[in-house]
């Protein structure tokens, strides 16, 4: 099968070129005229790699009337997020157990349309499991929030030294003393956890990732200065080739939410605008934005709740349809480059989370693509999201360039909004080792396998 457009993304520019895909993967990057009959034509809609979400809460099997693996993967693949990570449960059961886990599993891959990984929950009382199992990522809270997940500093440490160096420890900064210490003084949820919280608890966690040497990621962070402090001094991963750097030993995430909105949407939002780390003043917004060049990724942190749970205060937004169309929105307002906004959501996170054939629009690659259209708009509508929230916080916004299509692994997975795959279409994601070893080249390994045909 053949896909051509004048407007391919391939490494950092948009190219004409005509991509041959086998067995759902990029065979060759042809000129645009190659196999010009049979190639499936996009014109000028550009193809974008599909994008990568390193940070959902799916909600199944907790909370299934907020989302499950159906409707929030329909939600990612609707939005151009071809492959999307889910973030334990906290309770009933929270996913912090090899059993846990596989019912996840399970469930995933009966029921997801996009492709998917998982992050196993840390507790203070996992740590021995977490040694012995080591899975591919763990995801740790230093907030006070969710229940059995929250560690304490010692908690904590346990998983620093505990899971491999070379595997991220995903964690939630939020400094819980200071938190409770502030609500004495503030009444305000922003307030209490400002700015200051998280910043505190970052300086923690990337203490503890440089004394150990290892992968830290470090989630929604809000200001400059927390991305900053995560950074700091923390390294590279060794890779043999002296001459090659290689990945950011900590890595960083910010948040469509925190780019897009502030505290003064809070009046518009009429008590919704409850998420953790809270909305930021517009001027640390506008800090963060600049600082975007030093962050590796974004990632939505989709975090549905229904109208009834936010009116009782839950916290969270859902986000993983709008995350890929705000920022191409912000691509066409000439907010930032096309170059940078693909890195963030495809390229970025897929080589900090190693994840095998994900990322490029390159040979050997999996042909994971998003058709966008930059001369239509798209209105926000409740209609056109996939999410079983059934609110959004960007409810009735405009955005420049609208997503035409989503192919994965080759699929026509979705089109003009509405999914053309069945649930359990979507695969688990393969993950590469990485300290002490070189990437897979996967051009070279896909030259030696298309070389016979
Ligand atoms: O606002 C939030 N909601 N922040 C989190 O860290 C968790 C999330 C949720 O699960 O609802
Ligand atoms: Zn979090
Ligand atoms: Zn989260």
């Amino acid at each position: 099968m053949f896909i051509r457009s004048k407007r391919v993304f391939i490494d950092g520019k948009l190219k004409p070129a005509c991509i041959s895909i086998h067995s759902g993967h990029i065979g060759e990057i042809h000129s645009y005229t190659y196999m010009a009959s049979e190639a499936l034509d996009a014109g000028n809609w550009m193809i974008l790699p599909g994008a990568i979400d390193v940070h959902t809460h799916m909600r199944e099997p907790e909370a299934v009337q907020k989302e499950d693996f159906y409707s929030g993967s329909a939600a990612a693949l609707a939005g151009g997020v071809t492959t999307y990570f889910d973030m334990p449960c906290y309770q009933a059961p929270p996913t912090t157990t090899v059993g846990a886990l596989s019912e996840k599993e399970r469930l995933a891959a009966a029921k997801s349309v996009a492709d998917y990984g998982f992050h196993l929950g840390a507790t203070n009382e996992n740590g021995d499991l977490i040694r012995r199992l080591q899975p591919p990522s763990v995801k740790a809270f230093l907030s006070d929030t969710h229940s059995i997940l929250s560690l304490t500093p010692s908690g904590f440490e346990r998983h620093c030294s505990g899971l491999d160096k070379a595997k991220p420890l995903v964690v939630h900064c939020e400094d819980r003393v200071m938190a409770e210490k502030r609500a004495a003084q503030y009444k305000t949820h922003e307030q209490i956890r400002s700015p200051e919280v998280a910043l505190s608890s970052v300086k923690f966690a990337a203490a503890l990732g440089k004394k150990y040497k290892r992968r830290m990621h470090f989630c929604h962070l809000t200001t400059a200065a927390e991305i900053k402090a995560a950074k700091a001094g923390s390294g590279f991963i060794p890779v043999l080739d002296k001459k090659k750097k290689g990945a950011p030993l900590h890595t960083v995430e910010v948040t469509p939410h925190h780019l897009f909105l502030s505290d003064a949407d809070l009046e518009r939002l009429k008590g919704w605008g409850m998420v953790n780390p809270p909305l930021r003043e517009r001027k640390e917004v506008a800090k963060l934005w600049k600082s975007l060049k030093q962050v590796d990724m974004i990632a939505s942190d989709h975090a549905p709740h229904l109208p009834a749970d936010k009116e009782a205060g839950a916290a969270g937004f859902p986000g993983v349809q709008t995350m890929v169309p705000l920022m191409l929105h912000a691509v066409l307002g000439g907010k930032l480059k096309l170059e940078e906004a693909v890195r963030l959501f495809s390229r970025g996170p897929a080589e900090a989370f190693t994840l095998q054939r994900k990322g490029r629009i390159a040979p050997g690659y999996d042909a994971d693509f998003i058709i966008f259209n930059p001369q239509e708009n798209w209105n926000v509508n409740l209609n056109d999201l996939h999410s079983k929230a059934g609110w959004s916080p960007y409810e009735g916004w405009k955005l420049r360039g609208k997503i035409i299509g989503v192919f994965l692994r080759g699929e026509q997975a979705v089109w003009d909004g509405e999914m053309q795959v069945r649930a359990g279409f979507g695969k688990p994601v393969q993950r590469l080792p990485m300290i002490g070893t070189e990437r897979l080249d996967l051009r070279k390994h896909a030259k030696e396998r298309y070389s016979l045909q």
